[in-house]
């Protein structure tokens, strides 16, 4: 499997980006070497969430230039007795606000995707800031929308998460719309052509212009105009290839997390991206007070040592239940009975990953009456992460590489040599 690199964003604020990172890190170093890239850097989320000493971080990266492997923190063996976490590492964003660090401008930015790609691990998680920006945007994959976290709390946090996958195809579309384009060179009147591709790309984006509401309106809009074009197929392909990973947090049942969150993430998805992408939920996680606690305490959950407790959490009914299992993950297997939660073995085999996850699942499905374990949750998603990414091609799930335009490019036109774009 190739390295993965995997962000983690939202678009809204404050819906457990650095959470659900930082223990879904944790929790695929049991599979494989994991790191943990905090891009939040105006707010330094994951250093206040794991509470262990920094040596060196993203200050020393930029100012001091220290290898990006060099500013990799492990956890102390007190904090993990075990060794079950020794696969874990994070790189913090530095304690105090420097602002070329927190703003970096496109060389900073090119400098630290170069060093992500570099990185010794198999999975690289990135916590992204809050936002839309550019400071977000440029550190997603070009062809998925990484893992996309909203939750049934925040209704608005479901629209922006959406619009990050608005953001990521439109900038991959501007990129090979770009005047210096290889695409132009294929077309009869270059310049109008630019025109006319670019004011439409405006006018789809423009959520306030009705006239093209969404990439298929503009598709077919853009066939209208220049008649078949191999580019335009690529570009129709680029659109249904999509795929949107996500994951609801703080999860409180079926039915105030599909009326609050799923069902307007995809009819925002719909009406101002595409109908013809594919989403996926990765998982769920539980209100719980473990979790934030945790956070207070700078321990995350998942190295918090076991009291034997969780706290109390109100469960649904098991038709609901259910019905949110299968809805989310398109299982048919009939459940298992419970049977006792076995120890994780020190290194699962990703081979393994599929068995891992139905065995999450089962645990889960089966706290009814009982009360819901956030462990458990995290276990199913990290398990489910590593089986898809297993099955999935690397543009359909995370990515390789962090891609700058000229990359982009490359990719739409492999055989003519790229010039920068402006
Ligand atoms: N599942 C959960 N159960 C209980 N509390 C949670 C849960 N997830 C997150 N929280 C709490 O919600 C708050 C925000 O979480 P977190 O910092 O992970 O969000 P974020 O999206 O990274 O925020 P920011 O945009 O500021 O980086 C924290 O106080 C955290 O402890
Ligand atoms: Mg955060």
């Amino acid at each position: 499997m190739p390295k993965r690199i995997i962000p983690v964003s939202s678009g809204k604020g404050g819906v457990g980006k650095t959470t659900v990172a930082t223990n879904l890190a944790l929790s695929l170093s049991r599979y494989a070497p994991t790191l943990l890239v905090d891009l939040d850097t105006g707010t330094s989320s994951v250093r206040n969430t794991i509470g262990v000493p920094v040596e060196r971080d993203l200050y020393h990266f930029f100012r001091k230039k220290r290898r990006l492997d060099d500013c990799v923190t492990s956890l102390p063996a007190s904090w993990d007795p075990d060794g079950l976490y020794s696969g874990f590492g994070f790189v913090a964003a530095p304690l105090h606000l420097i602002e070329e660090i927190t703003n970096f401008g496109a060389d900073k930015k090119l400098e630290l995707s170069a060093a992500i790609n570099e990185l010794p691990a198999e999975f690289v998680i990135l916590d992204m800031k809050a936002g839309l920006d550019s400071n977000v945007v440029d550190f997603l994959p070009w062809s998925n929308s990484g893992i996309l976290v909203f939750t049934p709390h925040l209704p608005s946090a479901t629209l922006a998460a959406s619009d990050i996958v608005k953001a990521i195809l439109f900038r991959k579309l501007r990129i090979v719309f770009s005047p210096s384009s290889p695409f132009y060179a294929q077309v009869k009147d270059p310049r109008t052509t630019m025109l006319l591709v670019n004011d439409l790309l405006d006018e789809v984006e423009d959520v306030y212009e009705p006239a093209l509401p969404n990439l298929d309106a503009f598709l077919v809009d853009l066939a209208g105009s220049l008649g078949p074009h191999p580019v335009l197929e690529q570009v129709a392909r680029t659109v249904e290839h999509f795929r949107v990973h996500y994951v609801l947090n703080a999860f409180n049942g079926i039915d105030e997390a599909f009326d609050t969150a799923v069902k307007p993430f995809v009819e925002n998805l719909v009406s101002t991206v595409s109908e013809r992408m594919t989403l996926t939920n990765l998982g769920w996680v539980v209100k719980s007070d473990e979790i934030h606690q945790g956070n207070c305490r700078r321990r995350p959950v998942l190295l918090a040592p076991r009291d034997g407790h969780s706290a109390p959490h109100p469960t649904r009914g098991e038709k609901a239940l259910d019905a949110l299992i299968r809805e989310t993950t398109g299982l048919t297997v009939e459940l298992r009975k419970p049977k006792p939660v076995l120890p994780v073995p020190h290194r699962p085999d990703p081979e393994s990953a599929l068995a891992r996850e139905l065995d999450a699942l089962n645990r889960m499905y089966h706290r009814k009456g009982d009360r819901d374990d956030p462990r458990d949750n995290f276990e199913y998603l990290s398990a489910r992460t590593v089986h898809l990414l297993d099955r999935c091609r690397p543009s359909e799930f995370g990515t390789p590489r962090l891609c700058g335009p000229a990359e982009i490019l490359r990719s739409f036109f492999p055989a003519v040599a790229t010039p920068r774009p402006s």
